[in-house]
């Protein structure tokens, strides 16, 4: 406590006696303490109260779309994946999947997003496509869609 206080009048270039230069000191410290507290709850009390909803995705229709999302399909997933049976072959098959209420595996709701999430982040044992580009995706999505 002694080393405490020596130190702490030694900072501030203080005297024994210079009781002004305690007072004024902690008084610094003390507003400096409330204020960055109260900056903090301002910022708090700004943050959204729930996040944002996620950007929905517009599925495409263009017959464009379709067909190089077939190109795509035929290149990485038609290994893995039937789209004219429903039998499981490497994966589910992905016959009608935006047409189903739940997506096979996993059994959340069957949305682009999920899809797209799927194709970043499987949910098991699936390949990642993280290096497909928004266009890439967005055509994979109209060619399931089209099924
Ligand atoms: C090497 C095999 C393989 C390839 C290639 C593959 N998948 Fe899959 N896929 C799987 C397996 C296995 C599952 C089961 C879920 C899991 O393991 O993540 C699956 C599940 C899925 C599901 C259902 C996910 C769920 O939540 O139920 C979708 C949709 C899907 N794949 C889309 C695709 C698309 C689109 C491509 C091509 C870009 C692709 N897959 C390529 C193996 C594959």
């Amino acid at each position: 406590m002694v080393s405490f206080v020596t130190r702490f009048r030694y900072t501030f270039r203080m005297d024994k006696n210079d009781k002004f230069g305690y007072i004024f000191t902690i008084t610094i410290l003390l507003c400096s303490v409330l204020t960055s507290s109260c900056a903090q709850e301002v910022q708090r009390s700004k943050a959204p109260i729930a996040s944002p909803d996620p950007i929905k995705i517009v599925l495409k229709t263009g017959s464009d779309s379709i067909t190089a999302g077939r190109t795509l399909f035929m290149q990485k997933c038609s290994n893995c994946h039937y789209i004219n049976n429903d039998e499981y072959f490497a994966g589910p098959s992905l016959r009608g999947i935006l047409k189903n209420p739940l997506l096979p595996i996993s059994k959340r709701p069957a949305t682009p997003e999920n899809i797209v999430r799927q194709m970043r982040h499987p949910y098991t044992d699936m390949p990642s496509f993280v290096f497909f580009s928004e266009d890439d995706l967005m055509n994979i999505l109209a060619f399931l869609n089209s099924l």
